[in-house]
């Protein structure tokens, strides 16, 4: 960590400012890239754009460089553990049995370890140096750099590089919706150009193979053919560099390393099998593009099927020739040869053979699979062959054997359960259905607690379920105490991020909550009385509701407010909107599909609502109930002083307010749930005898009760 801190700041000045090229001069020590990456992340922050840019292009660009370091160094060093003529040093020539063989076996191996790292230390500093979290590799594994670079070359006005930044993150991040609607929208700006769509980190092998394929299916052959000819050249590169990039550090499996014991040769095994098994991966690897979940199926063989179409028969026998070295038995292919071969001629065409670098290709990997399953019979180390090309006879028949009767009892286990499951379905859609009806005919009608409340319109008048108009709640005095409250404490937008409109843009909107309410009265900006009789009468409407619906167990506060709309008098001509949208209140209200979905950010855990009203001097404002659509109002109620309606705070009452029109609107809307963990919670700093400062907090009715709360 030291070292890695020392070298970040020497880092700076030792680095020359361009490393696109393998041929790095000598002893340059690289800036590591996840410092560079944390460096822009924080300029980010700060706005510092070009920072941002310098960074992390560099961090890019150092990463690229490491990769190629590691792959052009293990591959250049290949040749020196190559056993050709016998070591001038050892007296008994190789090959041979004994001890003395071991030694030159050993002594290649040390001399390939010290090629390696006298390679990448040459150009790239200390290995160690450039390890990084796992945090960041998966960073830039998703295209992270890229989407800070896409706001980075906007702010500065460089276009073409930020929709090419924003195009590059999209590809491995198709599900990103900010990012394609940035897309969408750079799309129409003047200036952008079809051409800067690109993506900057497209692999050479797979751009080729896709613009084959998009050639193909225009029907261009032509095209299609140069571009899957190259992109077989460029497979193979690559193929190459994915299998050198495998040959890093062995990778424990959890906690192993505390326990792992190995020998020298089983732990030699233990880890080549580990390198083999990544080389095999290769294969997916390189089928695998940004963005797609699958791999392409069958990637590599696939390419000589498209190119076996070509128009000179040599090439298109060589390359069906090349496609049945992985599927010797599929008939097309098979006939495809035979008509080729007879329109060439037999002799010419037996004299073509398939293309050399397969063979030697398919021969490797077997050889590989043979070794890895070998390794799995003995040792137990897994090994799930990622072709579907291998013949069936490379797998021994014991593991064979073995595997169907595995996959056999899995298909049972998976169907066994999806029968359960189903069954376990069934039950509870029954007594679901069950509950609701029973919700639906006890919960309603217990008593209501105060002589002078009285009961309006029940669920059946109101048209619907979990509803009930209430009548008496509050004197006129009261009410008035109350809208005067509201337009003392007259925080303009309190509650809702401090928008002074957030419902409509005709009215203006103020609330207060009840702590809010008792903070200022403590500060005495509103009478303390108004406050607490705010809560008082919060209070009592919670305790009807929880005894009208005949809860069996408590009802907490979730969210209080006491809120005025007043309508923007200039504003109100052709109104047509809404004065608060039709919602619900513990699912989200997705009209269209007639649904409610039950899940953040709508606040799920309430259950009850209910809404006091204040006055009636004004016009509009009436309250709806709505079927899910929100459109289809099932009924109306119109506000006065000391009414109440309460409801269910689920998918059963969708409901909104009407625009109002003219004149101010007061009313307390009160939220309530049974899970005690979600009730409403008073938090404020105290100080204690000895000066220390605090953090309490308390349930809000604990609060009150407590005398916390004194008038
Ligand atoms: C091994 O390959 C490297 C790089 O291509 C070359 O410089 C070196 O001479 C080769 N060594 C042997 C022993 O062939
Ligand atoms: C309930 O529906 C009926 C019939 O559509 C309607 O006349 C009545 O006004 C509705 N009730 C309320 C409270 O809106």
């Amino acid at each position: 960590m030291l070292w890695r801190l020392v070298v970040a700041i020497l880092g700076v000045c030792l680095i020359p400012s361009c490393l696109s090229d393998v041929q790095l001069s000598s002893n340059v020590i690289l800036e590591p890239y996840d410092l560079l990456f944390d460096t822009a992340v924080e300029a980010y922050y700060k706005g510092d754009w070009m920072t941002v840019i310098l960074n992390m292009e560099r961090a890019l660009r150092n990463k690229a460089a490491i990769r190629r370091v590691k792959a052009h160094c293990r591959i250049t060093c290949a040749n020196q553990s190559a056993f050709g003529e016998p070591l001038s040093s050892m007296v008994v020539p190789v090959p041979g049995a004994g001890s003395v063989e071991d030694l030159g076996f050993f002594q290649k191996i040390m001399k390939r370890a010290d090629c390696v790292n006298t390679c990448e230390s040459e150009k790239i500093g200390p290995p160690t140096i450039h390890k990084v979290t796992e945090d960041v590799d998966l960073e830039f594994k998703k295209r992270t750099p890229y989407n800070y670079l896409q706001v980075a070359y906007f702010k500065i006005n460089k276009l073409d590089k930020a929709v090419a930044a924003a195009n590059t993150f999209f590809l491995a991040n198709p599900d990103h919706m900010e990012m394609k609607q940035n897309l969408d929208y750079y799309r129409m700006m003047a200036g952008v150009q079809q051409e800067d769509f690109k993506d900057l980190e497209a692999r050479p092998h797979m751009a080729e193979f896709l613009a084959g394929k998009r050639y193909y299916s225009s029907d261009s052959f032509g095209l299609a053919i140069d571009h899957f000819e190259a992109a077989v050249e460029e497979y193979f590169s690559a193929d190459q560099e994915c299998r050198a990039l495998c040959e890093g550090a062995y990778v424990y499996d959890g906690y192993n390393y505390m326990e792992y014991s190995a020998d020298l040769f089983q732990s030699m095994t233990d880890h080549y099998m580990q390198i083999l098994n990544c080389k095999q991966r290769c294969s997916v690897e390189l089928a695998s593009t940004a963005g797609k979940d699958k791999p392409f199926e069958d990637f590599l063989p696939s390419h000589f099927n498209y190119l076996q179409i070509c128009e000179k028969y040599e090439q298109a026998i060589e390359w069906a020739k090349t496609y049945l070295l992985f599927h010797p038995e599929e008939e097309v292919m098979n006939q495809n040869l035979a008509y080729y071969s007879a329109m060439l001629g037999e002799d010419k065409a037996a004299a073509i053979s398939a293309r050399l670098v397969v063979k030697q290709h398919i021969q490797q990997s077997l050889l590989e699979k043979e070794l890895l399953y070998f390794a799995y019979e003995v040792f137990g180390i897994t090994f799930v062959d990622p072709d579907s090309w291998t013949p069936a006879d490379v797998m021994p028949l014991k593991l064979r054997e073995k595997q169907k009767t595995e996959r056999e009892t899995a298909a049972r286990i998976t169907e066994e359960i999806g029968n359960l499951m189903k069954e376990i379905e069934t039950l509870v859609e029954e007594k679901n259905k069950e509950s609701t009806d029973i919700a639906k005919i006890v919960r309603e009608g217990g008593p209501l607690l105060f002589d002078d409340i009285k009961i309006t319109m029940t669920s059946k008048q109101l048209n619907g379920s979990q509803r009930v108009l209430l009548d008496g709640f509050i004197s006129e005095g009261e009410c008035r105490e109350l809208t005067r409250l509201s337009n003392a404490a007259a925080l303009k937008g309190d509650g809702y991020q401090g928008r002074p409109s957030p419902h409509s843009p005709y009215e203006s909107f103020q609330g207060v909550t009840v702590l809010k309410a008792i903070k200022l009265g403590q500060e005495e900006t509103v009478p303390l009385k108004s406050a607490r009789l705010f809560f008082d009468m919060s209070e009592k409407v919670r305790g009807v509701m929880e005894s009208y619906f005949r809860l069996d167990s408590p009802l907490y506060f979730s969210y209080s407010h006491l809120v005025c709309r007043s309508a923007i008098d200039e504003k109100q001509d052709d109104r047509d909107d809404l004065s608060h949208l039709v919602h619900a209140d513990n699912c989200l209200l997705v009209s269209e599909l007639n649904e409610c979905i039950k899940e953040p950010p709508a606040y799920t855990n309430r259950d009850y609502s209910a809404i006091l009203y204040l006055n009636d001097d004004f016009e509009g404002g009436d309250f709806i109930f709505t079927e899910l659509d929100s459109k289809t109002v099932t009924a109306e109620v119109r506000p006065q002083c000391g009414r109440v309606v309460g409801f269910g705070a689920g998918n059963e009452n969708p409901h909104g307010v009407r625009a109002v029109t003219k004149g101010q609107r007061c009313a307390v809307a009160l939220w309530f749930t049974l899970d005690p963990k979600h009730e409403e919670k008073v938090t404020y700093l105290s100080v204690n005898s000895s000066g220390i400062v605090y953090i309490m907090s308390f349930f809000l009715s604990f609060y009150v009760v407590m005398g916390y709360f004194v008038i």
